[in-house]
């Protein structure tokens, strides 16, 4: 038996699997073992005891779909993921490429591995909440404690490095912690810190934070296995608001949902009324600024609220759709290849970018996680909806005379989700004192691979803003 120790992380399995393959020694024959104690494991080089290092480490190849599932994996929390993971490499090694199918045993335990690791990278996306400290403390400026389901604390780190700016921060989890100093993410495993240390520092934010979401409960409309399977039992502890879910069920179940009042409301005197659930949904306070817009959910997974540009007395306005994953980080939109697109296309029609205002019907990017990509979903008619709020004021203080729709949400902005883009396309249309000229999103365009038909999609793009420049007399 060949006992090999590594540090408990791909890259080390990585070379010491690929040293062991070079070897010839077969599964069955290697005990995989992990250091015990406190390894500065993130600060230091991983090590393989076999010897290998990434550099002299014999290559196989391996198909992309099965190194980015042994990558995932590997992030499982299971005291005998090296040993599997290697049997998986040893069987493809050989030649055996079943074991890279779901249809496999073990490429259908490799696949429920990758799946639940992915699924843990997103909940600690959705539901790290963290918390400012008071100023005087010194840094890190926010902390949060977070119990994941899986080993992404450093996926997740990098996640919010990537986000948060120069801000100092601390994530702390049962089985280490990620810190930034504003520059450097620092990672250290088994250094556990107690929750409390990490959670008692509730800051002014949060207990505003608390009373929004204790008005916008609203008992009547209820569902608890929707509220269960949007925001898992496990993760109420490390939300601040998680505290008061339980106290706002059992008030609901006690009577709350029938008379569909909100709690401070049944506590005054007087006489119970039944009214309709949606009657009784709280108005959701005005927000003050868009930084800080939760109308809908989209700010949670979101960067920054991306607000239109340009100058004020544009006489023309593009509407998009929401900004996509270079906006979010960026906080400009159309500055992603959409933008370029559109940004071509504007050139195209003799229409200078700085005359014009530009904007989205939504302000937060809705993505979901595929891999290490954010991939744009369409937000829904509801989201919208809430988002309107920042459009009208946009049509306010634009005085354009024009406004562009570019693709169906757009024109669903303006004139509601009866109206399709195929009815509208390329005509003009009064909406209150303007015209609306309603086009393709050039998104639409780029997902075109035939290029004749992505031709016609962008000349009708540019027919578009060239009828929008005639009518706004630029
Ligand atoms: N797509 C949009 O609709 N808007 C942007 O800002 C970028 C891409």
């Amino acid at each position: 038996m060949h006992v090999l120790i590594i540090d408990d992380d791909f890259d080390a399995w990585r070379a010491a699997a690929l040293d062991a393959l070079a070897r010839g020694l077969t599964p069955e024959s290697i005990d995989w073992r992990t250091p015990q104690g406190e390894p500065a494991l993130f600060s230091e080089p991983a090590q393989s005891v076999s010897g290998a290092n990434a550099a002299d480490a014999p290559q196989i190849r391996v198909s992309r779909e099965l190194a980015s599932l042994l990558k995932d994996a590997a992030h499982f929390r299971d005291a005998h993921r090296w040993s599997f993971l290697y049997r998986v490499l040893w069987r493809w090694a050989q030649g055996d490429r079943a074991v890279a199918s779901p249809a496999d045993e073990d490429g259908a335990r490799l696949y429920k591995m990758a799946k639940a690791v992915r699924r843990a990278q997103h909940d600690m996306i959705a539901y790290v909440r963290f918390r400012q400290r008071e100023a005087s403390l010194g840094a890190p400026e926010y902390v949060a404690w977070y119990e994941p389901g899986h080993d992404v604390l450093a996926w997740g780190a990098e996640h919010f490095a990537a986000r948060m700016g120069r801000s100092t921060w601390l994530i702390a989890t049962p089985d280490g912690a990620a810190m930034f100093d504003g520059e450097r993410l620092q990672l250290e495993r088994r250094r556990a810190l107690a929750s409390e240390h990490a959670v008692d520092t509730p800051d002014a934010a949060e207990a505003l934070w608390m009373t929004y979401y204790g008005s916008i409960f609203n008992p009547a409309r209820l569902n608890e296995s929707a509220l269960e399977q949007h925001m898992p039992v496990r993760f109420w502890k490390g939300l601040p608001e998680g505290a008061l879910i339980p106290k706002l069920v059992s008030d609901a179940r006690g009577g709350a949902r029938r008379v569909a009042q909100a709690q401070s409301v049944g506590a005054l005197g007087g006489r119970a009324v039944q009214v309709q659930a949606q009657d009784a949904q709280p108005e959701r306070d005005a927000p003050t600024s868009l930084d800080t817009c939760r109308r809908c959910d989209l700010w949670r997974n979101a960067t920054q609220a991306v607000r239109g540009a340009g100058p004020s007395d544009a006489r023309i306005m593009l509407l998009g759709e929401q900004p996509g994953d270079q906006e979010d980080l960026k906080g400009e939109p159309f500055v992603g290849p959409a933008g370029q697109l559109l940004h071509d296309a504007m050139q195209r029609a003799g229409m200078p970018r700085e005359q014009v205002y530009l904007t989205n019907a939504v302000k937060h990017f809705k993505w979901e996680p595929r891999g290490k990509r954010r991939l744009h979903k369409t937000p829904a008619q509801q989201e919208v909806e809430a988002c309107s709020y920042w459009l009208e004021q946009e049509l306010h203080e634009v005085g354009a005379r024009v406004i562009v729709t570019l693709g169906a949400t757009a024109l669903a902005a303006l004139f509601g989700r009866r109206a399709t883009l195929s009815a509208h396309i390329g005509r003009v249309v009064p909406y209150r004192d303007k015209w609306v000229v309603a086009t393709y999103h050039p998104s639409y365009a780029l997902r075109q691979n035939d290029e004749a038909a992505r031709e016609r999609t962008v000349a009708a793009i540019v027919e578009a803003l060239e009828k929008a420049r005639e009518l706004s007399g630029q």
